[in-house]
């Protein structure tokens, strides 16, 4: 039977290694990425007072919905959802989870809106999978979920008759480039709703900086504990800046990410 429990103090570390894979568990990169998840994941909890549901068969988790309240928009934002074994897909598992947050969203128990409730899902989905696995997008669409623009992973479900969702314009990262960021590379890393996110993503950039340059100076910024030189130089978690220019290509777009590495280096 599947139990659906929201994410508590209590089964918060269930929520933190859901996403590491068996082989990665011992794996120092990977346990980085749980940490920096459960700082996430624990100011989450403060702030929201809810941020996640997981499934359980015979107290094991198996799938995963997380969630964020947009306030200013009104909206709940999905972050993810997750049924990684194949034994378990197609029993109905994702669905449950996401009639269980529709259902907190009902009842108010997801709240904090200026109307009393949410006006509409809101995801952007990661167009991953696993072989012969439903992808998310796919499962959204299923749902009733409807394309907010040309991206057909940037995804709406209106939650009030004729809700029509537009995203408020976001303010463009604009890098405040800084004299002593010439001549090296900063990654900023940090608090994330991630596990894989420095494993799979910051940890490539270095990778890949490295296979270019094996001498340039490297240094890695937290964004929560050195929140004052983030702060000045307009970046956030994610961001990669090599000789005091912000490098813009996607890292798992690989050619794109090392060209411009060497543009920036001059080579
Ligand atoms: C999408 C996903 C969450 C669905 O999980 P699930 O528990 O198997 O879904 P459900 O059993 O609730 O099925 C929902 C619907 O999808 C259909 N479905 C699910 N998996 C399917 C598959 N592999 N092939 C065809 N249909 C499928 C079900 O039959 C069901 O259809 P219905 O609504 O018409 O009855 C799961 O496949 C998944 O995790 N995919 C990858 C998502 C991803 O990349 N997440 C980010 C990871 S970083």
């Amino acid at each position: 039977m599947t139990i659906i429990k929201d994410v508590t103090k209590e089964n918060i570390e269930d929520l933190c290694w859901f996403c590491v894979p068996e082989t990665k568990r011992n794996d120092p990169e990977w346990i980085k990425g749980v940490e920096d998840k459960r700082r996430w994941a624990g100011a989450m909890l403060k702030k929201q007072g809810s941020l996640a549901k997981l499934a359980y068969q015979d107290n094991c988790a198996v799938g995963m919905i997380q969630y964020q309240t947009i306030l200013e928009e009104g909206i709940v934002y999905i972050d993810c959802i997750w049924v990684p074994w194949e034994r378990y897909w197609q029993k109905g598992i994702a669905t449950k989870l996401l009639l269980s947050l529709l259902d907190d969203i009902k009842n108010s128990a997801i709240g904090g809106f200026n109307d009393g409730q949410a006006l509409a899902l809101v995801t952007k989905t990661f167009p991953g999978g696993a072989p012969n696995q439903l992808t998310a997008r796919q499962f959204f669409t299923k749902k009733g979920f409807q394309p907010i623009g040309k991206d057909p992973d940037y995804l709406y479900y209106p939650l009030r008759p004729g809700f029509v969702y537009r995203p408020k314009k976001k303010k463009a990262v604009k890098y405040q480039p800084q004299k002593e960021d010439k001549g090296k590379v900063l990654i900023i890393s940090g608090p994330n709703a991630c596990p894989a996110t420095y494993p799979y993503f910051l940890k490539r950039m270095e990778k890949y900086i490295r296979e270019i340059d094996t001498k340039i100076p490297l240094q890695w910024l937290d964004a929560s504990q050195e929140s004052f030189a983030v702060k000045k130089r307009g970046v956030k978690i994610g961001d990669c800046i090599v000789n005091a220019k912000l490098i813009k290509s996607f890292v798992l777009d690989k050619e794109n990410f090392q060209k411009e590495v060497n543009k920036a280096l001059g080579k």
